[in-house]
């Protein structure tokens, strides 16, 4: 599992969430917008990975759109799911590339914090074990605490995503001094679990203005965004919006696009 030390800057893979095009879709009841529609669009458009996210109350994605995803998508399809055992049979007969565990609590407008591991490692070690035996790559969904780390080491899993909304969230309000800070946490959670030879993502509330720390650190190696893409796609379209996030995410990596 320990990656080689090497001084190439890896790529930066940008995973897009359309599930809040399935939020549009669900606001009316009807087919449009269709967020397979917007998979195919940000695949054309140079995204390097799908990521959907079924929660339980089936609030956007829907068990058919997992499956028409699995269908039209030649991109790797990244499957949030909560750890349930529903989950785990439906992740099971699709077997998506990638699955990521997040907590999921019903009266939540979305994913609030990361998953607690370290409370829970036992359980988890046991339900990815055949997540990972079916062929898929799975991420926990996880906050900047150490010892949430220490037990990803524990239950097995290749990749940690850390959440990093409350980064995105102080910056949005202009908490720069707590925003700094938090970046620094983030920071030494992301160089601890790299060296801990886990490939580390990050997600949640990334938007243009929040995307160029974790673009820049090499040990970063996917971010996954949704929400921000959508809104903005609004305006100019997903193709642009998804090149503008591309393009920012180069220029902070250093690397021409
Ligand atoms: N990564 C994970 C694990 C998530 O739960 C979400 C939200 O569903 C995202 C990334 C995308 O977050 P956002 O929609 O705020 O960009």
């Amino acid at each position: 599992m320990n990656q080689p030390a090497t001084d190439i800057v890896q790529p930066l893979r940008l995973g897009v969430n359309i599930d809040h095009v399935a939020t549009l879709r669900n606001a009316r009841g009807g087919a449009q917008p269709d967020p397979v529609r917007a998979a195919l669009l940000a695949q054309a458009a140079g995204a390097d990975g799908i990521t959907a996210h079924l929660r339980e109350d089936r609030r956007h994605i829907v068990d058919d759109d997992i499956a028409r995803l699995m269908d039209a998508i030649a991109l790797p399809l990244n499957f949030e799911m909560a750890a349930t055992e529903e989950m785990q049979q439906i992740a099971l007969r699709h077997r998506p590339h990638a699955v990521c565990l997040v907590p999921e609590r019903r009266e939540e407008r979305t994913t609030e914090g990361g998953l607690d591991v370290a409370a829970d490692a036992n359980r988890l070690r046991d339900f990815c074990a055949p997540l990972a035996d079916a062929g898929c790559r799975v991420s926990l969904f996880i906050g900047h605490d150490a010892r949430q780390i220490e037990a990803a080491l524990r239950v097995g899993a290749p990749v940690v995503e850390f959440h990093v909304g409350r980064y995105c969230d102080l910056m949005a309000e202009g908490e720069g001094d707590a925003a700094a800070e938090e970046l620094a946490a983030l920071t030494r959670a992301i160089r601890d679990a790299h060296a801990a030879g886990i490939e580390v993502h990050c997600g949640h509330g990334i938007s243009y203005d929040t995307v160029a720390p974790f673009a820049a650190m090499a040990e970063v190696r996917e971010l996954n965004i949704g929400h921000f893409l959508i809104g903005e796609a609004v305006f100019r379209g997903l193709g642009p919006a998804l090149a503008e996030m591309r393009r920012l995410m180069d220029a902070a990596r250093g690397v021409s696009g």
